[in-house]
């Protein structure tokens, strides 16, 4: 039997001001749902630290627990596609953003947003992916299916240090791929290259000459997560019929351009949504992680915390000072 009360970190925001405290919450606070689900750990996305910021484009109503990734064990289920023990992922649709979320020792869920976790991953590592390396994957399979291989040329990566970034690194690399980093923390050259990246560039690089419509042609591909003057500069660059897959906004949701890269050099642009991609996808996708498109992250860019310290890693990533993965784990007691 489940305890009535579990703990969880809580954003409250009244007035323009956000506090966040470790709370006890009960089971009655959960919406109805197909699954009750024990959390062993959950992950720190971009996403996440804008819900604990009070950021009513991913959260409307507060009081409320962040955290849209999960892994754990069924502990109720209404569904009989699912047994108490079974072990699952949670992650995206509405988890955590208007849905108690992974920051809490319990979440409840409609059945179809849990995919069995694979046999091959342990909880830990699938969080250390979690959202971000499942965005990755999501992004390389959209690039693949438009044509996209290792023979086409450099693939660029921008936020390079970011979870999706890190962990896109690694994949492509691993695929055999000619990986560019393009970051704002050069200092963290010699990690991108462990990662199995072949080049590292400054983001400001690619934001120079901002009033051309089109700049010299260098990349094959690009997995862009920032947005903005730096997702513009990267599909000016992109070489005739090349591709770039966009799924962030870690600068700006602004996207200022002419037509001319699509028009004159028939570059495309694949949107990325993680989030709400189906429950088909997700498990393929997450077997590819747990088999072929396995990727480890080097130790330094592992973060572990508890729910007391995650309002420090929120921090962190709200001033884009965050490296890698930060994985959570929860407690039974506050
Ligand atoms: N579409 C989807 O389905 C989907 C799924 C997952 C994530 N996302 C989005 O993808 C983005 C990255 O997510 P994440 O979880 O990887 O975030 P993250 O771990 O916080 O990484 C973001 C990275 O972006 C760069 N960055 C941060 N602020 C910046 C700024 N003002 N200007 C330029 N670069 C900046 C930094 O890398 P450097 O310092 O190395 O440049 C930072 O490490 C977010 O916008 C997130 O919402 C979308």
């Amino acid at each position: 039997m489940p305890p009535t009360t579990f703990p969880a970190l809580v954003i409250h925001a009244a007035d323009g001001h956000i506090t966040r405290r470790l709370e006890t919450r009960n089971l009655d606070d959960l919406p109805p749902g197909d699954l009750l689900v024990r959390v062993d750990y959950s992950s720190l996305n971009y996403k996440d630290a804008l819900s604990a910021n009070g950021n009513r484009g991913v959260t409307r109503h507060y009081p409320h627990t962040p955290g849209i990734d999960a892994v754990g064990t069924v502990a109720e289920s209404r569904d009989p596609a699912w047994q108490p023990g079974d072990a699952v992922i949670v992650s995206g649709y509405d988890l955590g953003m208007n849905t108690p979320g992974g920051y809490g020792r319990y979440i409840r869920v409609p059945a179809g947003w849990a995919v069995p976790l694979p046999r091959t991953l342990d909880p830990f590592q699938a969080m250390l992916l979690g959202t971000a390396g499942f965005t990755a994957a999501l992004a390389l399979e959209k690039l693949h299916a438009a044509g996209l291989t290792p023979a086409a040329g450099e693939v660029l990566v921008t936020g390079a240090s970011g979870g999706v970034g890190t962990l896109a690194i690694a994949l492509l690399a691993k695929l055999g791929y000619h990986v560019v980093a393009a970051t704002g923390k050069p200092e963290l050259a010699p990690l991108f290259r462990d990662l199995g990246a072949a080049a590292i560039i400054a983001r400001d690089d690619l934001t120079r000459d901002a009033h051309k419509a089109l700049l010299s042609q260098r990349w094959a591909a690009a997995l862009d997560t920032v947005g903005g003057p730096i997702l513009a500069g990267v599909i000016k660059s992109t070489r005739a019929n090349g591709l770039v897959a966009a799924c962030g906004n870690a600068a700006s949701p602004e996207l200022a351009l002419t037509v001319y890269p699509f028009i004159l050099r028939g570059v495309s642009l694949l949107g990325i949504d993680a989030a709400n991609c189906s429950l088909e996808t997700r498990r393929a996708l997450w077997q590819k992680l747990a088999g072929p498109w396995r990727i480890e992250l080097p130790d330094t860019l592992v973060t572990v915390t508890d729910l007391a310290g995650l309002p420090d890693h929120i921090e962190r990533t709200l001033q884009g000072r965050q490296a890698g993965r930060v994985v959570v784990t929860l407690p039974d007691t506050p």
